[in-house]
Order: C-alpha cells, then sequence, then structure tokens
C-alpha cells in the first residue's frame, strides 16, 4: 500500500522517578528502536493520563520534568523523533470526544483496570462505582486517541496494555465504518525479550514494591543500592548458583554475552558477594554516568526542556494533528454552515426531470481538499486542491450563486464535459435549492 515509514508510538505515563528497570525494560530498547530505518517514531508524555492518578499538581510538574529529561539525557534526539507531551496536542482532546461517542460503553466496562477497581469494591462490600472516576474509566479512550490520531501502525507495549491497543483498534474500525476510512488500526508490539529487572529484593523492580534503584541517585547512593541487594549466605569461595540471583541478572541487562559468560565463570569459582557487588556497580555506573551528567545538565535548565517539548507538538500539530481534525470535523458534520449542499438529499420522487447533479467534496491523501461536481458516475467538474475544506465550500456556494463562473472557477472540466453543460447542472441544482428553499419557508 503506502509506501510511508512504519509509525512506531508509545506514551510515557509521567509519573513517579524512573528506575533502572524502566530504564532496560522500555527506554533503552525505546531509543535503541527509535534509530530503525524506515520509522518513524512517536514518544510522547502522557501527561493527561497521569491526572487519572496523581492528583497533586507539583508532583505532576515535577514527575513530567524528571522524565522528559531522563528520555533526553538517555539519547533520544527530538530533531529525529516525534517527542512532545499529550497536552500540548489539543487536538488529541477532541478526537477524544469523537471517539468517546463511537465507543461501546460495554467494552469499557470489561478494560482491565476498570473491572480491577469494581472486583475490589465488590470484595468490600462496596457499590460497583465507589471511588471509580469516569476519567479511570474513560483512560482507553484516551489512549485510543493517543495512537490513531497518528495513524500509527505499531504500539510497543507492555503485557497489560495490550487490551487497550485492542480497544483502540476497535474504536477506530467504529469511527471508519461509520464516517470513512480515516484511521490506521494499530498493531500492539511486546517485546519478549526484554528483561523484567529484579529489584533490591529480588522481585521484580517497581515502586509499588519499593524495592527500585533510581536511575540517576549520585554514585555514592548507586553503590549503596548495589551494596544492599539481596544475596544468599555463601561465603566468597563457595560455589555461587547464577539461577534466581537478581545481582547476576541485573549484571546481564547492563553486559555483553562476553562479560556475563565471565560473571558466570567467576560464580562459579566462588566469587565473594562483596565483590560480584562490586563489579556489578562498576558495570551499572560505567553506562548511567554519561546520561547522569547530561540529566543534571538539563534538569538545570527546565527552560530548554519546556522549548523542546512545544516546539515539537507545534511541529507535529501543524504536520498531522491540525489537517487531520480538520478532516474528521468534517467527516462528522461539524461543518462550515457556508458550504451547505441543499438539493443532493431525498430527490423529489414523482419527478421526472432529469437527476441533478451534485457537488461532493472530499480530501485526498495529500491533506488537500477537492470538490467535484457529477451526475451519476459522470464526473461534469474536477476541483483543484484547496488547503482548506472551508474555501473548497465557498467555492461551490460562489458557483451556485452564479458570482463564480465555470470558466473562472479553480477547476478543469470532466473528460468530454462541454462548459455550457456544466452551467446548465449548477443552473439547475442551483433552481433546485431554490425551490426547496421557498417551499420550506412556505411552512407553517
Ligand atoms: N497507558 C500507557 C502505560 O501506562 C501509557 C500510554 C498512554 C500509552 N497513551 C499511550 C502507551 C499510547 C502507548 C500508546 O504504559
Amino acid at each position: 500500500m503506502s509506501q510511508r515509514p512504519t509509525r512506531v508510538l508509545t506514551g510515557i505515563t509521567t509519573s513517579g522517578t524512573p528506575h533502572l528497570g524502566n530504564y532496560v525494560g522500555a527506554i533503552r530498547p525505546a531509543i535503541a528502536a527509535s534509530r530503525a530505518p524506515a520509522t518513524e517514531s512517536f514518544y510522547f508524555l502522557a501527561d493527561l493520563h497521569s491526572l487519572i492518578k496523581a492528583q497533586d499538581p507539583a508532583r505532576t510538574q515535577r514527575s513530567t520534568l524528571e522524565i522528559a529529561a531522563t528520555w533526553l539525557a538517555a539519547g533520544l534526539e527530538p530533531d529525529k523523533v516525534w517527542f512532545y507531551r499529550q497536552s500540548d496536542v489539543p487536538e488529541i482532546t477532541e478526537l477524544t470526544w469523537f471517539l468517546t461517542c463511537v465507543a461501546g460503553k460495554g467494552i469499557l466496562n470489561r478494560a482491565h483496570a476498570y473491572k480491577a477497581a469494581v472486583d475490589r469494591n465488590r470484595a468490600e462490600g462496596e457499590d460497583d462505582d465507589s471511588g471509580v472516576t469516569a476519567g479511570l474509566f474513560m483512560y482507553p479512550v484516551l489512549m485510543a486517541a493517543d495512537i490513531l490520531i497518528f495513524n500509527a501502525d505499531k504500539v510497543p507495549v507492555g503485557r497489560d496494555q495490550v487490551q487497550h491497543i485492542e480497544m483502540a483498534r476497535d474504536f477506530g474500525q467504529r469511527f471508519n465504518h461509520v464516517y470513512g476510512d480515516y484511521f490506521t488500526l494499530p498493531e500492539a508490539v511486546v517485546d519478549e525479550n526484554v528483561a523484567t529487572l529484579p529489584g533490591l529484593d529480588g522481585r521484580k523492580m517497581s515502586k509499588s514494591y519499593g524495592n527500585t534503584i533510581p536511575l540517576f541517585v549520585p554514585p555514592a547512593e548507586l553503590k549503596k543500592l548495589v551494596f544492599s541487594i539481596l544475596t544468599d549466605s555463601r561465603a566468597p569461595g563457595e560455589p555461587k548458583l547464577v539461577e534466581g540471583s537478581a545481582l547476576f541478572q541485573l549484571y546481564q541487562a547492563f553486559a555483553s554475552k562476553d562479560d556475563t559468560a565471565a560473571f558466570a565463570r567467576a560464580y562459579a569459582d566462588g566469587i565473594g558477594w562483596g565483590e560480584a557487588k562490586q563489579q556489578l556497580f562498576d558495570l551499572v555506573d560505567r553506562e548511567i554516568a554519561p546520561m547522569r551528567e547530561r540529566y543534571l545538565d538539563l534538569v538545570s535548565r527546565p527552560g530548554d526542556i519546556e522549548d523542546t517539548l512545544r516546539d515539537g507538538a507545534r511541529r507535529l500539530r501543524e504536520e498531522y494533528a491540525i489537517p487531520l481534525l480538520a478532516q474528521l470535523r468534517e467527516a462528522v458534520g461539524l461543518r462550515d454552515l457556508s458550504s451547505v449542499v441543499l438539493g443532493e438529499t431525498k430527490a423529489d420522487e414523482a419527478d421526472d426531470r432529469p437527476p441533478l447533479a451534485s457537488f461532493k467534496q472530499y480530501r485526498e491523501a495529500d491533506g488537500k481538499f477537492h470538490f467535484k461536481l457529477v451526475e451519476g458516475e459522470r464526473v461534469l467538474l474536477q476541483s483543484h486542491a484547496f488547503d482548506a475544506p472551508r474555501d473548497a465550500g465557498q467555492a461551490i456556494a460562489a458557483l451556485k450563486r452564479g458570482e463564480l463562473a465555470v470558466a473562472d472557477a479553480p477547476a478543469t472540466l470532466g473528460d468530454g464535459v462541454a462548459e455550457a453543460e456544466v452551467r446548465a447542472a449548477i443552473e439547475a441544482l442551483a433552481a433546485a435549492d431554490a425551490e426547496k428553499a421557498a417551499a420550506k419557508a412556505a411552512q407553517p
């Protein structure tokens, strides 16, 4: 089909402080993927989503800054990928409403996060929806808008998000079915190879377990945390098991294959835990240190990050979001009233006059707007491209009012069509319009 690069899009909820698990599981692979050829990458801060949980404005702001700085420090190149903040693209919110109006409520009832909240309430003998905001309920629709607005092909996410991508497909499909083919149906991409990093206590590294190693703590702190990783009580000289060793898994997440193999041999040879931890610290710090330096520099200039994000959103809106929303408003019927085309609905039944021609407005893949005058299958007049649907509508209106001559119209005649024929068709159309208007005015 199209030759455009594959669009890869993912959102980053702006809550909390990034830790090594986020880095290894999400940030590092995403940045590597953003450098793949023939892809157009979209990375955004899902700050509107964060409002569903976090209702502390200062923390929301702080977290947005930290997460933006983390991605930039980790190597995201804002001049090569789209990097923006969701709330800077108001078209996303507008599309959320359009999608809300086609989304099945029953589908949203089945969303995992909402269902879990209901189940908890039931277990506690509470009302089903006790403490549940409409924001939590609508989460998947906002997420669908994030994805559909840029016609993303692939959406790399964690397993827990796959259902949301399915819902985005469903809402997109419903919209397409009702209004025409506007949206690409996205696919979730779950990378099975990406490591889930264990935390200090060996369980999955997660803020909710309080076992994380924050990404950009000072080196002394990083060292202290690494040395607090849970190990068994085997003494130096005793062979150690790599299976089930959080320390080993952490090492592996940062080391080359060869270094990992060497580390495994050191385990078998009875390396002491202190020595093993020192090696892990050195390894992690080697990778993190240059990023940490960039990070500290970035957060000391928050205004520059603000500019970067705004610039990304501004360009992205111009390129995609604004034109698409113009098209969608047109599609759903939120239209410029001056372009109303009367006379093409409900043709007069007992009427043996020749069929009326009609104006059709549409949009081409290049984003330009066009109209044509058709009589059945036959194209009588084909317009040139317009930048805005409004301009197309106004040209049609002017033609019908006789203010714009066919010869002067920004349009070309259909194959084998004479100008006089076009004039006659437009006149007949205008006359039918006038007749209809008169009939309407005569109604009590
Ligand atoms: N819900 C996602 C998460 O918690 C974040 C997100 C918001 C997202 N909008 C998105 C991810 C769009 C992918 C695409 O991880």
